[in-house]
């Protein structure tokens, strides 16, 4: 519940401005209280007037209003909220928020603030996906802005992707979890998660790879951070930002994430989400490999790397309570994966179907089952860092459970 909370609610302009409406209302209902700034471009979506009737409080617009100064400043009105929320988050308040630039009241607020920030962006898919757009949103990321959404889906605009602005019930949600976190039920637990690909050198420009993107591994750490676990996160290459909250470990061949994980130190949970290479190339030469004339390509010899997953399973003093894995199939999947958590020595499997029409490798969402020692529970397709709040969720219960009711698992 959201009761005592306040909320400074920016509305910028776009198709999705309507759902603003929306959400001052569940925002209302959940006990907070909502005080709205609209943009020029957004005026031309909603009304001062609805914004009003429905926050019961003034619409703030216009930077340059000599009364709205002398009742409230625009640092004050920016401080005076617990949290700010950007409904919905356009391309170019994006573009401006990540400039700094503060040219409207909107812009000007969200620089001067000193209290948290969400965005819900909406969009078009090319505009969501155009490089200048990823690059402001790995920034404001990387500065502790929070994003929900967008989701994927039919837009406006007649075109079909990600981009979409999150319902208001899941942005309300999102607020909720920044304003009202609720108790912290792995706190004083450590963790280790990798993540991502691994790289095997030929030589010293060559490697060997795959696609993972790492956005499962890291939504996991994050989950498992925000649930107050201290996390320590190995990271092979990957083009995502460092989750906030996490101690990441970038790493490259899979000997080396195996030393990262040993070197977290002692951990209760351990989750390999990594997409380790299962073979190193055998003898790496220290000099690039040059062609010659006329001689056949060279033969690589491959020789096995140590599976970090088995490795951190195996039983003895210093093993986590509680370790998991992933099973990336193409075929049989749950029986793969059943099987695979026995040979593995792990206590849960998380298994996916990443044959390439599901869209999971590099993709945002992830159709996952989770099979321990209790069976096998079928889990919806979601978001992937849904997917990651479920799971952390899922441990956390774990570890609440009384020892017996473990052993009955
Ligand atoms: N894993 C690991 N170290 C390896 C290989 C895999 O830690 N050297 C982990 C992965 O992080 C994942 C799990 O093992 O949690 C399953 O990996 P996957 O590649 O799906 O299975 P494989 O062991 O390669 O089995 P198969 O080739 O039969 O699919």
């Amino acid at each position: 519940m959201l009761k005592g909370k306040r909320i400074l609610l920016v509305v910028a302009g776009g198709i999705a401005a309507f759902k603003a409406l929306e959400l001052i209302r569940r925002l209302r209902e959940r006990g907070a209280a909502v005080r709205c700034v609209l943009t020029e471009a957004g005026a031309k979506f909603v009304t001062p007037l609805s914004l009003q009737a429905l926050s019961e409080d003034r619409v703030y617009g216009d930077m340059f209003s000599l009364t709205d100064e002398s009742e409230m400043g625009h640092i004050q009105l920016s401080r005076d909220a617990d949290l700010l929320v950007v409904v919905p988050a356009t391309a170019d308040l994006l573009a401006r928020m990540a400039a700094g630039l503060a040219n409207d009241l909107a812009s000007t607020v969200l620089l001067a603030t000193d209290k948290p920030v969400l965005v819900a962006p909406a969009m078009n898919v090319r505009m969501w996906t155009h490089a200048a757009t990823v690059a402001n949103v790995e920034t404001l990321k990387r500065r502790g802005i929070h994003f929900v959404g967008p989701t994927e889906g039919a837009m406006a605009c007649n075109e079909f992707g990600p981009g979409r602005m999150s319902e208001a019930a899941e942005i309300a949600d999102a607020i909720e979890r920044l304003v009202a976190p609720a108790a912290r039920p792995l706190a004083g637990r450590r963790a280790v998660v990798t993540s991502g690909p691994t790289r095997e050198a030929i030589d010293p420009v060559r490697y060997i790879s795959n696609h993972s993107s790492g956005k499962q591994g890291h939504a996991i750490a994050a989950a498992l951070a925000a649930l107050g676990a201290e996390v320590t996160l190995v990271s092979g290459p990957v083009a995502i930002a460092d989750p906030p909250g996490v101690k990441t470990v970038a790493v490259e061949s899979a000997d080396q994430m195996l030393a990262a994980c040993q070197q977290a130190g002692r951990v209760d949970i351990a989750v390999c989400a990594a997409a380790v290479a299962d073979w190193k190339v055998a003898r790496p030469t220290g000099a690039k490999i040059k062609k010659k004339p006329g001689a056949p390509p060279p033969g690589l010899e491959l020789t096995p790397n140590p599976d970090i997953l088995a490795t951190l399973s195996k039983p003895g003093a210093g093993r986590p309570a509680l370790v998991v894995g992933f099973a990336a199939e193409t075929e049989a999947v749950v029986a793969n994966a059943i099987d695979k958590r026995q040979r593995k020595g792990c206590d849960w499997i998380v298994a996916n179907d990443v044959s390439p029409a599901t869209g999971t490798f590099g993709g945002d969402r992830n159709t996952v089952h989770l099979v321990s020692a209790a069976g096998v529970e079928d889990w919806p397709t979601l978001a992937k860092d849904e997917v990651a709040r479920r799971l952390a969720g899922r441990i956390a219960l774990h570890f609440a459970q009384p020892p017996k009711a473990e052993a009955a698992e």
